[in-house]
């Protein structure tokens, strides 16, 4: 049994609580069958804290995070709040989350369950047993460079600024993550940048390179071209372990990644921060890549496997609890192939469920074992 930790939920808004709400059930499940101790808290953010509080997180919210071995998020923002003022929009709260916590590896799974393998984009036998992990670098880079702005010149016209910046140390310490991450996987990490037409990528490609021969001289290190990588995606991406890669492309190589698994409702994400030496803790932050569904929402048809997975990364990440969380993954693999299905994912021939129901079937499975 893993000694107490402690958890902090927050459910946002839309699907999100709904969601939330099978996740809690397996953290229920954990703790029912001692398997692990949690002091869990749960907080408002998002769209649910700007009605309650005026602001999308509070302060004591934030302190809260901080506190606490992993913060578990859901989804936030929806139709109601699109006329608030852009500071205090639903996401604003996010992205304080985000920065105050210091995350700024964003780890993206895209792994394929085998009963989902036909519903790619992409032939069954090109993604069946695809599970790659981006690890894309999320808080530095061109989305946050000095100088930017929109500018006029002299003769009248205008002029849209925005720079790509890496630091070795920003580069060094999203690098360790990866190496970290593919010594637990298939040993290989592919960096991905443009050094051949951008200096940052050609600083990335440097400081990348040394840290392997210094620090992970076991895992293997390949580089690529970001343009040349959205080729190989399409094409082969079972060729993929882990890839490291800045903001910008991260951005768009993990959302190509994620759609050749088929379905949004089924897709985790974590971030982490850096590993604090002396108390070996780690900030993470845990949510599901999907939005808060406001077509769906408070329908109880939303599929809550993203939210479950992303409790499992959780587990995995941040607690070191390898068994639970594979255990997790298998119980959702199992209730994919014999149960029946959220309507996001339905097939002909299946039932379709609702969101308590997917909930249901994923704790039979867990009882099961
Ligand atoms: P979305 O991910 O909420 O929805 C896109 C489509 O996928 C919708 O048709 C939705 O019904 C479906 N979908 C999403 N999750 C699902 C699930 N678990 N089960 C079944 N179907 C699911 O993205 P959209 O529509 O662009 O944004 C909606 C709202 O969510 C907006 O306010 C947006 O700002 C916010 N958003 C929040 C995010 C976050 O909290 N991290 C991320 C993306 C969007
Ligand atoms: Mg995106």
């Amino acid at each position: 049994m893993t000694a107490n930790k402690t958890l902090l939920l927050l459910p946002g808004d839309g699907i999100g609580p709904e969601v939330m709400t099978q996740a809690k059930r397996v953290l229920n499940w954990l703790q029912a069958s001692g398997r692990a101790s949690f002091t869990i808290a749960e907080d408002l953010v998002g769209g649910a804290s700007i009605d309650a509080n005026g602001v999308p997180v509070t302060d004591a919210t934030v302190a809260k995070a901080k506190e606490v071995d992993a913060v578990l998020f859901g989804s936030v923002g929806g139709p109601k709040w699109d006329k608030v003022p852009f500071e205090i929009r639903p996401e604003a709260g996010l992205l304080r989350l985000r920065a105050e916590l210091q995350v700024f590896a964003n780890l993206r799974p895209a792994k394929v369950f085998d009963a989902l393998a036909d519903s790619s984009s992409l032939k069954p036998e090109l993604v069946r047993g695809l599970d790659i992990m981006i690890v894309r670098e999320c808080i530095g880079g061109i989305y946050f460079g000095e100088p930017r702005g929109i500018e006029t010149l002299p003769n009248g016209e205008q002029r849209g600024i925005n720079t790509e910046v890496y630091t070795t140390h920003e580069i060094q310490r999203v690098g360790r993550v990866a190496f970290d991450l593919a010594r637990k996987r298939q040993g290989r990490v592919c960096s991905v940048e443009k050094a051949n037409v951008m200096e940052a990528g050609l600083l990335w490609r440097q400081v990348m390179t040394k840290l392997q021969a210094e620090e992970f001289p076991d895992v293997q290190l390949s580089h690529m071209y970001a343009d040349n990588c959205a080729m190989q995606l399409a094409k082969n991406p079972k060729q993929f372990d882990v890839i490291v890669t800045g903001n910008l492309f991260g951005d768009i190589l993990s959302d190509l990644a994620a759609m050749l698994t088929g379905s949004l409702g089924l897709l985790p994400s974590a971030t982490l921060g850096a590993k604090d030496e002396a108390t070996g803790r780690r900030p993470g932050f845990y949510e599901p890549i999907h939005g808060s569904a406001p077509d769906i929402a408070g329908k109880g048809v939303a599929n809550p496997l993203a939210q479950i997975l992303s409790l499992a990364m959780l587990l995995r990440y941040s607690f070191d609890m390898q068994e639970d969380a594979a255990a997790i993954e298998a119980a959702v693999e199992r209730v994919l192939a014999k149960a029946g299905r959220t309507p996001d994912i339905a097939v002909p021939g299946r039932a379709t469920i609702s969101t308590s129901e997917m909930g249901d079937a994923l704790i039979a499975e867990l009882e099961a074992i």
